[in-house]
């Protein structure tokens, strides 16, 4: 997944927008990062760039993350700029890599997200033709692919046919320095278009662009747009003209800056009881309809990767739990190996922050084919799988900046919490335990809890291992919580069932080994407590999180007793925990490590 974005228009200050641009979306891929822009008085100089004349493009482009950068010449004025933050796919992290990537002579600039799977063959055959290329990736052939089309034919025609010939996922945004024209065109991966009174913008999502303008238009997959003076929509492959249609979405600017907080991942945190009584004050009818669409399937699933994937999973506990039926679940990627009895009767809960998981998308594809209903659930106005939907439900969570989730993970549980008692038919009895959950988080973000858990992380930083334990709905807080602690601090964590302990991961288990052990008010707590005692009875370090103290814990989080919610607040312990662990052993919470947030290509 990377960064996009473009500016076209009449202000002279492209690159200061690209460049702000970039950096409200380096979330989205943070390896390196590059500029490209046409000056509009050709002696300015910048580091690293191509001598410029006339209207040819220049270029910067930097190893590693944006961050606070800036351009290496202040007195840049242009009004045509594309920029790009990568997460590394064909080609290693060097800074010839780095996008935006331009053809021979420097008219044509290109950024792409996705990948080429037939690049090869079409490089070799430019190769041929005398192209020189300066990078490893499969992006470079677009630039020059466009050249050789632009021999025959005028820009939009010429980015039509080239684009035609890329097979896979892609989205691309292409820069023509003498027609002064932006053309974006995908067939995967976001793309959103601003309008606004300094000209038109183009970005990997709205994050970037919603400081300009809320007139946003989401390209379709087999769609293109050019930008210049005006915007023109048009399909692919045949480039027909479309009727276009700006929507007007309500995020404001606070919504994706850190505002008083350090980092995105803390504010999200704090943003989740904001979030829960949302679901609980304002979502009733949209469930009763998805409520009316499993009472009419015949076979309900839900799919979802990584942290979607254990909201799935708790899904399916509330629904046998407190509906009394049968719905599957399974990690997205795996779903295309079990779906060969979908017909046109099953129902697909496809669950989806960023709404562009190409392993929830690829099983979505199959089971439209056998027509199948979706139901998507997702943050993402506009995204992939929310188009894909026969029913989309917005989770309303505000942008989730953080690569590591959480404020869309609990909108996803309160949700499903919510469905489940709907089908029961008994939502206000969701609506109320919401609303204690809501309340429960608040009392976890305290001053005093807060500085208990950062005691806690201080205390099991330097483990090597960690283990999280539950049963029942707790299970899947047991792998969210794993999931969380090690993607954005690192520390070996593994998620288990308290059941599965005797079989086998006991063995793991020596002097000061740190558990933590959900232990709900419910049919769980005995039999979680005895997990809990085998580990003490081996050296391990207790950390229990519930509403009842146990003599075996040595730490211990209290949260009251909210029924089945009680799942919201215990995971909201272990994302500050992930938090601080974080921070302590020196990281960027918001940014780890070989991540990126939303995976996008296989
Ligand atoms: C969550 O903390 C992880 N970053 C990751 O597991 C994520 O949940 C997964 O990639 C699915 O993303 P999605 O919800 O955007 O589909």
């Amino acid at each position: 997944m990377c960064g996009i974005f473009g500016y076209v228009g009449k202000q002279q200050n492209a690159a200061e927008f690209v460049l702000s641009g970039l950096k409200l979306l380096e979330y989205r891929g943070y390896d390196s990062w590059g500029i490209a822009l046409k000056i509009s008085n050709s002696k300015s100089q910048i580091s690293n760039s191509r001598q410029n004349r006339d209207s040819k493009f220049i270029t910067e482009k930097h190893i590693g993350k944006i961050g606070n950068a800036q351009l290496s010449s202040n007195d840049l004025r242009s009004n045509l700029a594309i920029g790009h933050t990568r997460w590394a796919t064909h080609g290693g992290v060097i800074v010839e890599n780095a996008h935006p990537h331009l053809d021979c002579k420097k008219e044509i600039a290109v950024i792409h997200n996705g990948i080429i799977e037939n690049y090869a063959r079409i490089k070799e055959g430019l190769l041929k033709k005398g192209h020189k290329f300066v990078s490893e990736t499969d992006t470079e052939i677009i630039p020059h692919l466009i050249e050789e089309f632009l021999k025959k034919e005028g820009f939009a025609s010429a980015v039509r046919d080239a684009f035609n010939q890329l097979k896979g996922l892609n989205a691309i945004v292409v820069a023509n320095s003498l027609s002064r024209q932006i053309i974006a065109a995908k067939t995967g991966s976001p793309l959103v278009i601003g309008k606004g009174n300094e000209g038109f913008f183009v970005a990997s999502d709205a994050t970037g662009i919603i400081k300009h303008t809320r007139k946003l238009l989401f390209l379709k997959d087999r769609e293109m747009v050019i930008l210049g003076d005006d915007v023109e929509l048009l399909t692919l492959p045949s480039g027909k003209k479309k009727i276009l249609r700006f929507e007007q979405i309500d995020w404001k600017i606070e919504d994706v800056e850190k505002g008083k907080f350090d980092h995105f991942m803390l504010k999200e945190i704090y943003e989740q009881p904001k979030v829960v009584r949302n679901i609980a004050e304002n979502y009733t009818s949209q469930i009763k309809e998805l409520k009316k669409l499993i009472d009419k399937a015949k076979g309900t699933f839900l799919i979802g990767a990584g942290t979607a994937f254990h909201a799935c999973l708790a899904g399916s506990y509330f629904f046998s739990k407190i509906a009394n039926i049968h719905i599957n679940t399974t990690v997205a990627s795996e779903f295309n190996y079990l779906e060969d009895f979908l017909n046109s009767k099953s129902l697909i809960i496809a669950l989806s922050q960023s709404g562009e998981t190409i392993d929830v998308i690829e099983p979505l594809n199959h089971a439209k084919e056998k027509g199948s209903k979706i139901i998507a659930i997702t943050n993402a106005l506009g995204s992939t799988i929310y188009r894909m939907a026969d029913y989309k439900l917005l989770l309303g969570a505000g942008p989730e900046k953080a690569v590591a989730s959480t404020k869309a993970y609990i909108a996803k549980v309160a949700l499903l919490l919510m469905l489940s008692y709907a089908v029961a038919g008994k939502v206000n009895r969701a609506k109320k335990l919401l609303l204690d959950a809501s309340r429960e988080i608040d009392i976890l973000l305290s001053k005093k809890n807060i500085l208990k858990i950062k005691k806690i992380a201080s205390i099991i930083n330097s483990s090597e291992h960690l283990y999280t334990i539950g049963r029942g709905t707790s299970f899947s807080t047991a792998l969210e919580s794993a999931l969380k602690i090690k993607e954005v601090s690192y520390l070996h964590t593994e998620g288990l069932a308290g059941g599965e302990l005797k079989h086998g991961p006991i063995a793991l288990i020596s002097k000061g080994t740190p558990c933590v052990v959900f232990a709900p008010q419910d049919e769980t707590f005995d039999a979680i407590i005895s997990n809990a005692t085998e580990i003490k009875s081996r050296g391990g370090l207790i950390i229990g999180v519930g509403p009842k103290k146990s003599p075996i814990f040595d730490y211990w989080i209290k949260i009251k007793d909210v029924s089945e919610a009680q799942i919201i607040p215990h995971v909201v312990f272990a994302q500050i925990l992930a938090y601080y662990l974080s921070v302590e052993r020196g990281h960027d919470p918001d940014k780890p490590r070989n991540l990126a947030k939303s995976v996008t290509v296989k």
